[in-house]
């Protein structure tokens, strides 16, 4: 925080969250919350509401939320310093002036001119398009089918053919050499000195999911190599975190997300409709990329090239995406290479024909599997069902591998129960490891499905303990005199993850110094995005009115003892390990304590 926290909560108290999202979004008053259109997704009826008391705001529809800064920052694409000095502006509070560390002032001022010039270099290229040279790519991109409003949506651009046509203009704004060298638009070299990166190419801006140009892929005009040329690695562009069209992909309120392989394909299927679509840029799909989509949706659909490469890259990205809790469905496209090409020649509700008929990535992986087998073959189709069976194993719910194994013999004309024994035979036989089904060993069997056991448990009670702990604090912040009941027995310290545990210590104090807490200052404390809206969303409760006293107080009375529990797990295990066994029996005898319906105090005003 560069800024004191007296300054930004002033500046918080003084824009009135309601006033301020006023002037942004039609709101009406009902009951305590103000309600509109959501800005942040596509909807017809109003499921954003604003809460003057709280001064906190919460979208049921897409679930975004936070307080005033992140509205801001959300809506205007501000960094949080960005979005104080515009409130402070609004509200006539005068920042001081601040003293930077010289290492932050340079990192924030770095990044800061980084976003400017490729800002300035997409204007630069845009202009480029209608001027002279220049129309040989925009004639490109009208002969690929390209709109005007496309062009423009998309910032498309022309890199002048000259060696150095960028570099001038930049050193022109004043851009020293020192700081263009970093910049992935300029190429530095003894014997020529400076010039740009990218020449008579047809240039497509990299934004990030914010909307801000954070890098460029060029493309040769006709045939040369590399057909396509992409900005180097600086430090506001990582090529495996970003995925290009995603910023627009994010507001289509589309139930699923399209994945293709090319800038060209992301363009095409927006122009044609289908503004879910992103790619990734010019590298296999990355587990950063899957975690970055599964923020905005569940479902994929993959739409990669009909040949070879695609439905190898779609193989590669099925796990990842599964790995981040993402389902997985495969566009079939053929005869055509890709969306772009389909849809050209077949249109548009053609292809959305094909992606509602999209196989599940299970189908997809045994369809590509069975062409390395002859079924006229026995013996090639008994290995192909041997291998459809250990396959099967993947699904640990028994239900779901029951439908599947239940479909599959449908599909491949096999009896039920005959793949079924095989399925039971391999699952005997096999052992997880790393989340697939590997041959066991006698030995291997009995260690690591012991050891996967217990690390599946300690997972579960991990992840069991943390949803405690982030309903508790939900309570706690819906009603503040909730702190009296656990006075005595909850402390910040039992709050274990970094994140839960600073909100946990601001909120405890908070009840300490003035006997209530201000969930929008809480939030105010954070200055990443994503780190106010996970914080925001502790504060939006709900979940209590389906509920009635006696429901809410025995829920309550749980997930303080579990909350506690956890906590001294946590202190169980750090014994453990260091082998402390006078404190290992402590706890586990407090830790018993509160097991057994340990009564937790009623609350009693002081
Ligand atoms: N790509 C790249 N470098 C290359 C070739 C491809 O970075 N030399 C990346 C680009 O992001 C490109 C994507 O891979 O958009 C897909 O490549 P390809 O299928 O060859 O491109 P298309 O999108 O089909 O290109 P076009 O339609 O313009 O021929
Ligand atoms: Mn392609």
């Amino acid at each position: 925080m560069y800024y004191p926290e007296e300054t930004v909560e002033e500046v918080r108290q003084r824009s009135d969250i309601v006033d301020v999202i006023g002037s942004y979004v039609h709101l009406q008053k009902k009951g305590a919350n103000y309600m509109g259109l959501c800005p942040f997704h596509n909807e017809k009826s109003p499921s954003f509401s604003v809460h003057q008391g709280k001064q906190m705001y919460h979208c049921f529809g897409c679930g975004v939320g936070g307080n005033v800064f992140t509205f801001v920052m959300e809506y205007e694409n501000f960094t949080f310093v960005e979005a104080l000095k515009f409130l402070a502006e609004r509200a006539g509070v005068k920042l001081p002036e601040i003293e930077y560390s010289e290492e932050a002032k340079r990192a924030a001022d770095f990044k800061g001119k980084l976003y400017e010039i490729n800002k300035l270099a997409a204007k630069f290229f845009f202009y480029q398009l209608k001027n002279g040279q220049g129309r040989a790519a925009y004639d490109y991109f009208k002969n690929r089918g390209l709109k005007e409003e496309t062009i423009v949506k998309f910032g498309l651009g022309y890199s002048s053919k000259y060696r150095d046509t960028l570099y001038k203009y930049l050193k022109q704004q004043g851009y020293e050499d020192s700081f263009l060298k970093d910049t992935g638009l300029v190429t530095f070299d003894e014997k020529h000195g400076g010039y740009d990166k990218f020449w008579n190419r047809a240039m497509f801006p990299i934004m990030d999911a914010g909307g801000k140009v954070i890098a460029f892929g060029g493309r040769v005009l006709g045939d040369g190599t590399p057909k396509y040329l992409n900005s180097p690695e600086t430090k506001i562009f990582d090529k495996s975190r970003n995925l290009y069209g995603l910023n627009y992909a994010k507001l289509s309120r589309k139930p699923y997300m399209l994945i293709c392989e090319g800038y060209m394909d992301v363009i095409a299927l927006h122009q044609a409709g289908f503004s879910n679509a992103v790619a990734s840029l010019g590298t296999a799909l990355t587990g950063l990329q899957a975690a970055l989509l599964a923020r905005y949706t569940k479902e994929v659909l993959l739409t990669y090239d009909s040949d070879g490469a695609g439905t190898k890259a779609a193989l590669r990205a099925i796990p990842i995406l599964k790995e981040a809790g993402i389902s997985v469905k495969v566009v079939n496209m053929k005869p055509y290479k890709d969306p772009d090409e389909f849809i050209k020649m077949l249109g548009a509700e053609e292809y959305q024909k094909r992606l509602d008929v999209a196989a599940g990535s299970f189908f997809f992986e045994l369809s590509v599997l069975e062409q390395s087998y002859s079924f006229d073959d026995p013996e090639q189709k008994t290995k192909f069902f041997h291998e459809t069976a250990k396959k099967l194993l993947e699904f640990s719910d028994e239900i779901e591998r029951t439908n599947y194994e239940e479909a599959v013999a449908r599909k491949y004309g096999i009896s039920y129960d005959m793949l079924h024994k095989l399925v039971i035979r391999y699952g005997s036989q096999m052992v997880v490891v790393g989340g697939t089904y590997v041959p066991a060993t006698e030995l291997q069997k009995e260690h690591s499905s012991i050891r996967g056991e217990q690390r599946r448990q300690k997972r579960e009670g991990e992840d069991a303990g943390m949803q405690a702990q982030k309903l508790l604090l939900t309570w706690l912040s819906s009603e503040p005199k909730l702190f009296g009941r656990v006075k005595g027995i909850i402390t910040p310290d039992d709050f274990n993850e970094g994140f839960f545990k600073d909100i946990a210590s601001m909120a405890f104090a908070q009840y300490e110094q003035e006997g209530n807490i201000s969930p929008a200052r809480i939030v105010s404390h954070f200055e990443d995005k994503e780190e106010q809206t996970r914080a925001a969303e502790l504060f939006q409760t709900g979940f209590r009115e389906e509920m009635d006293a006696a429901g809410q107080k025995k829920a309550f009375e749980d997930t303080v003892r579990r909350v506690k529990q956890s906590a001294i797990e946590q202190e169980i295990e750090k014994a453990m390990e260091s082998g402390d066994i006078e404190r290992f029996q402590k706890l586990i005898e407090e830790k018993n304590r509160y097991k057994n319906n340990f009564p937790i105090p009623e609350y009693i005003p002081e």
